[in-house]
């Protein structure tokens, strides 16, 4: 990667598609890029310390602490927020779609991060089961649902991912 003056370097990555050019600081955190950088606010920043979940997204199709990993790393690499996430038609994730359908949702600051888990998780294990789910999801705290109908909506939306 390329450095410029004053330290930053010029990154180039695919952000939900499509390619950007940014200089970046050597110490942002991937969060910081993304919401502040990118504008892009449906990933939370809960913890900062990697243990909450609020504040995953997609690297190369593995979900990340983005509250963990400095911007730089993305040098070449594809990120999708839970901005990026499409179903075929183009529309609503089925994940995002199943979600509402369920009322899985109460205020809505953890279910990025979930969605993002659940989206990760589909992709490397696609027949995964309700364990896998529950284990896939001890890495997300929910302060309101009570996880039920949380887990009840990621395992509906499988069949339709
Ligand atoms: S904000 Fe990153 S894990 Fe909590
Ligand atoms: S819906 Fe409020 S924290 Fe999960």
């Amino acid at each position: 990667m390329k450095k410029i003056s004053g330290g930053a370097f010029k990154l180039k990555c695919s952000v939900n598609g499509r390619t950007i050019n940014r200089e970046i600081e050597p110490g942002r955190t991937l969060l910081e890029f993304i919401r502040e950088d990118l504008g892009l606010k449906g990933t939370k920043e809960g913890c900062g310390e990697g243990e909450c979940g609020a504040c995953l997204a997609l690297v190369d199709g593995k979900a990340v602490n983005s509250c963990l990993m400095m911007a730089v790393q993305l040098q070449g690499r594809k990120l999708v927020t839970i901005e990026g996430l499409k179903g075929r038609d183009g529309g609503l994730h089925p994940l995002q779609k199943t979600f509402m359908e369920e009322g899985a949702v109460q205020c809505g600051f953890c279910i990025p991060g979930v969605i993002i888990a659940a989206e990760a998780l589909f992709r490397k294990n696609p027949a995964a089961t309700v364990e896998d789910i529950k284990l896939e999801l001890t890495g997300n705290i929910c302060r309101c649902t009570g996880y039920e109908k949380i887990i009840s909506a990621v395992e509906k939306a499988q069949k339709k991912v």
